[in-house]
């Protein structure tokens, strides 16, 4: 399982032939193999969510799964989500609420609440408190966050997710 092979990705609606071994983490391929420096490494481990992308819509921590899992699946950034000159609802929510502070979880906490808002597009703040509680914030910005969050949500900013 160590020998390299080639991987065909799709990220962000475009797609991607990157070669490592399989076992190499997505975060790993996205940040140096495809130039995507939104996904953040924290703690490698699973369990601070600064790396966090969507696959196939869903929330996932790209630093613990593995590129071979993610082949043939649509695998989405921040990126992909908008762009300064138009964001996304959600990141226009992140942005009024003023919700970064350094802003090293901030892409990983919003691909989160993309992924909750688009199963639950109408939460209260304790159904978003609950999605979020796995990303971690070291400066504290949480409420802030959280405010976001419902921000976007009464915006109506939640559905399908890309
Ligand atoms: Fe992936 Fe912390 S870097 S969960």
């Amino acid at each position: 399982m160590r020998t390299p092979r080639r991987f065909a990705l799709r990220v962000n609606g475009a797609d991607h032939a990157v070669t490592c071994e399989p076992q190499t983490p997505l975060l790993t391929v996205l940040r140096n193999d495809i130039g995507l420096n939104s996904p953040k490494f924290g703690c490698g481990l699973g369990e601070c969510g600064a790396c966090t992308v969507l696959v196939d819509g869903s929330a996932a921590r790209s630093c613990a799964l593995p590129v071979r899992l993610a082949e043939g699946c649509a695998i989405t950034t921040l990126e992909g989500l908008g762009s300064v000159a138009a964001p996304d609802p959600l990141q226009q929510a992140f942005i009024d609420a003023q919700a970064a502070q350094c802003g090293y979880c901030i892409p990983g906490m919003i691909m989160t609440a993309k992924a909750f808002l688009a199963e639950c597009p109408a939460p209260t703040e304790a159904q978003a408190r609950e999605a979020l509680r796995h990303n971690l914030c070291r400066c504290g910005t949480h409420v802030e966050i959280l405010r976001a969050v419902m921000l976007a949500a009464e915006r109506g900013a939640g559905g399908a997710a890309p």
